[in-house]
């Protein structure tokens, strides 16, 4: 499934790409125009006036045509999550604008990426205590979602046992390509479309459903995990079988599409978050992001920005293109940036060879084989040279982690099915084959093995569709999720919580294939793997803590959840990683730990941040004034106590100093943090560090004391180590444990010899 989604992402790029090409040629470019509203002269009744007037002053005559006139040339004004508008401009007017008073900052219009039944008792959430009974399900929480749009048909959209729509609920139901607005309804409470960006930077366009319409499977699948409602009976045909919900089963869902099967622009996704700002959205969800963009210059920084400061929560995915360090996008300091891995369930099927002996695989074949019939089992080595054998099984072992060649060697020879003995334990990309195949580990590989070579009519029949549960280790994280830390601020320690990612159950448009291949096969739900599938369930989560603790800002509940996360897999083991050899998994790929949704109700302390401690950061990365109001949207804010040292649940410090010559010189950095008690009114807290390999880390105090419900308490931590740090990763843990008391506040600290680059403004 995710090899489908990069396969089908990789297309749009390329897609986006010549349309730019081809917009070049005409010297007219779609813009995001930043604008100083303050400047707006006190004649203008409104913004939209302001920015209709200024362009008109700017028009270039020259180039001026029926369809350039200045009211058509603005695509979307502003009003939320920037002040400004986006337009087609030519160069010379691009020029002349920004010589204008009030204008601020400007960037082309760019293409964005997507990244592509049973998780919740996986994550401990049942009904008879914590965060689904405590939040009533997250009853009236509205969960915005941006995303390629949802097929209202789908049960997960049944608003049985839902209560009427909260009345501070101000969202549409948009009619548009077969879909009106019946098809909302008390869950499904608003369905929006946003291409007029992408129509304006591709005038030739025809956009197939230009509505909020799903013809993807992408926003049906998010949307459902972070709060579809009961459906029974819900399976991939006959996997992962039982009753199907989302996180938050009572929440209800408001779907922006902005994401088009024919591509995806910045100045679109910017209109829909404005608007869901508009709405009353609790909750966003935002499955996708945009690489190697400085803050000031990435659309979803700047529009979650304006999201947080009105108390918006925002769930963002880290990218698939891990294992490799720095790999990450969203890496935010104000959004939640989610990591993916995997559960406990398998999808499996059974192999019963001729001699009676049953050996377990993993599988995701969509049919059935007829039970009674037996097929030869034909042993080809490495599978170099894959033939086909009649109706028999090809047999291949992985030594040198070969896998995906020699599945493909199996699918181009067209096998009957193929059996693939192999170490590789992600499996994701693979089990979804065209053709019958199992993979087996190396041990029930041995036995099939010697059964091959001890009978000349080798053969074995097969049971596909089972599923099971238990399967340890887990979690563990995916391969494909993106390693920190950010670029685009690396001072915060990023990602920041890990979620179920791996084959994730959710409902699926019925008309849009499931499977990949050359049979196509059709389901109301399918299995999916991507950070895009971990960060909806986290969305769903904060809704839950939202409905329970409606005052907490967005950083207290990304706090809560942090803090409480687990760093211990089913085997109380530390998690691994999928990407490192199945090593304990660093901070940089893991974040905090797995979230733990009961006990992130009760934290016991929060790390609180306000938009000012956020400013202060972006004063401290050197910004320019002009850059920092792209992201603040005024110009009226101090850099006065500029600071890298952001009040956040998770330290990241560098070691990495090449000033100088003696490189095991000692050097210290510092740590400032405040917890604020929301558990019990009294209550002390003794401060527990891990050891850290050549580091001597500290705390000052060790003891922390609270006589309210609410009051602050400060620390500092100081990690000493060399200039110059001989290790790429080093990282550890401090914990506030509650004397006397269940809560443990935990945080990871990563110590780093990287040289992170920083990005800065593209020129
Ligand atoms: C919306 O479409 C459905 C199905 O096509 C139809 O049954 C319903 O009457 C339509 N509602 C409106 C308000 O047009
Ligand atoms: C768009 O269509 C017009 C008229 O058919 C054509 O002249 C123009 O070259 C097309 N533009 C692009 C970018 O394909
Ligand atoms: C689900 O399956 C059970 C058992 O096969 C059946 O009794 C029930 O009616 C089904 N429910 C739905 C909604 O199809
Ligand atoms: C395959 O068999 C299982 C029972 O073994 C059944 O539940 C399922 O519906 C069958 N699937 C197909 C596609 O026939
Ligand atoms: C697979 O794992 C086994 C046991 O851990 C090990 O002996 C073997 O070398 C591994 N094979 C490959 C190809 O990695
Ligand atoms: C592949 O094999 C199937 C039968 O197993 C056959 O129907 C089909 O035509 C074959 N396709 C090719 C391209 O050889
Ligand atoms: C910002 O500039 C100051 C002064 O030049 C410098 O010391 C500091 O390292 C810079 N910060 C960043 C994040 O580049
Ligand atoms: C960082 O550590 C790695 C070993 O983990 C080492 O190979 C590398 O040279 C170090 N980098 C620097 C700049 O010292
Ligand atoms: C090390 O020095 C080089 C060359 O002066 C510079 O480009 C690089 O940014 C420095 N790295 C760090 C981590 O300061």
């Amino acid at each position: 499934m995710a090899a489908q989604f990069q396969f089908s992402v990789c297309l749009l790029l390329m897609t986006i790409s010549q349309f730019i090409s081809a917009s070049l040629a005409h010297e007219m470019n779609c813009y995001i125009v930043h604008m100083d509203i303050s400047a707006m002269p006190k004649a203008y009744s409104n913004h939209h006036s302001w920015y209709l007037a200024t362009l008109a002053s700017i028009t270039d005559n020259s180039k001026l045509t029926t369809t350039s006139v200045p009211s058509t040339k603005i695509i979307y004004t502003y009003t939320n999550v920037m002040h400004g508008f986006s337009a087609i401009l030519s160069d010379s007017e691009l020029e002349s604008l920004s010589s204008l008073p009030g204008y601020v900052s400007s960037f082309r219009d760019a293409p964005v990426n997507l990244d592509t039944t049973y998780s919740f008792k996986f994550l401990g959430l049942n009904s008879n205590y914590g965060a689904w009974p405590d939040s009533d399900y997250g009853r009236d929480v509205i969960i915005g979602v941006i995303d390629t749009g949802i097929w209202p048909e789908s049960k997960s959209y049944d608003d049985y046992g839902m209560t009427p729509t909260p009345l501070k609920w101000k969202g549409a139901c948009e009619i548009g390509t077969q879909f009106n607005s019946s098809m909302c309804n008390k869950k499904l409470v608003g369905a929006r479309y946003f291409s007029k960006g992408l129509l304006a930077n591709n005038p030739n366009l025809t956009i197939s459903m230009n509505s909020p319409r799903d013809t993807d499977g992408h926003g049906t699948h998010t949307s459902s995990t972070a709060a579809g409602n009961y459906v029974d009976n819900a399976s991939y045909f006959g996997y992962a079988y039982g009753t199907a919900r989302g996180m938050a089963p009572h929440a209800r869902v408001a779907m922006y599409k902005a994401l088009f099967n024919e591509g995806s622009v910045s100045s679109d996704i910017l209109a829909a978050i404005d608007q869901a700002i508009e709405d009353g959205v609790d909750v966003l969800s935002l499955s996708f992001g945009l690489n190697d963009v400085a803050l000031f210059e990435d659309p979803v920084a700047i529009a979650t920005f304006a999201a947080i400061e009105k108390g918006i929560f925002v769930s963002t995915s880290a990218g698939n293109q891990g294992p490799l360090l720095e790999t990450l996008h969203n890496g935010t300091p104000w959004v939640l940036t989610v990591a993916a891995g995997s559960i406990d369930r398998e999808y499996v099927g059974r192999i019963i060879l001729g001699n009676g002996v049953t050996i377990t695989g993993q599988t995701l074949y969509p049919n059935n084989l007829t039970h009674s019939q037996n097929f030869p089992l034909v042993f080809m080595g490495e599978c170099d040279d894959v033939k086909k054998i009649g109706t028999g099984f090809v047999v291949c072992q992985d030594k040198t982690g070969a896998l995906s060649e020699q599945v493909y060697a199996c699918l181009n020879a067209n096998v009957s099915g193929g059996i693939f003995i192999t170490n590789n334990s992600d499996l994701g990309f693979f089990r979804d084959s065209s053709f019958p195949a199992l993979f087996l580990n190396h041990q029930d590989g041995e036995t099939i093995l010697k059964y091959i070579n001890m009978n000349q009519k080798a053969q074995a029949s097969f049971e596909f569709q089972k599923t099971s549960i238990g399967a340890k280790a887990a979690p563990k994280v995916a391969a494909y999720s993106s390693r920190g830390p950010s670029a685009s601020c690396p001072f915060v320690l990023k990602p920041d919580i890990m979620g179920p990612g791996d084959l994730i159950l959710a409902s699926w448009p019925s008309n849009v294939a499931a499977t990949e291949g050359s049979s196509q096969y059709f389901s109301n739900f399918n299995l999916l793997s991507g950070t895009s599938m971990s960060c909806p369930h986290v969305a769903g989560i904060a809704a839950l803590l939202r409905g329970v603790h409606p005052k907490w800002s967005p950083a207290a509940i990304r706090s809560a959840m942090m803090t409480t996360s687990d760093f211990l897999d089913n085997k109380y083991n530390p998690i691994l990683d999928s990407g490192a050899l199945n090593h304990p998994a660093s901070p940089l790929a893991s974040g905090a730990g797995h979230v733990n949704p009961n006990k992130a109700l009760d934290p016991g302390l929060i790390y609180d941040v306000k938009a000012a401690d956020y400013i202060n950061l972006l004063c401290a990365l050197n910004y320019t004034s002009k850059q920092i109001q792209t992201v603040t949207r005024s110009a009226s804010y101090s850099c006065s106590t500029a600071s890298l040292d952001l009040n956040y649940p998770s330290f990241i410090a560098y070691f990495n100093a090449n000033d100088t010559s003696n490189s095991n010189e000692l050097t210290v950095q510092e740590f400032h943090r405040t917890v604020t008690n929301v558990g019990d009114k009294t209550s002390v807290y003794e401060a527990k560090i891990t050891h850290m390999d050549g580091l001597n880390v500290n705390v000052v105090p060790e003891k922390l004391s609270f006589k309210d419900k609410y009051e602050m308490q400060s620390y500092r931590l100081s990690i000493q180590g060399p200039r110059r740090m001989k290790n790429k990763i080093i990282h550890g843990s401090i914990s506030w444990i509650e004397v006397s008391g269940r809560h443990v506040v935990r945080s990871p600290i990563v110590a780093t010899n990287l040289s992170s680059r920083i990005l800065s403004g593209r020129k």
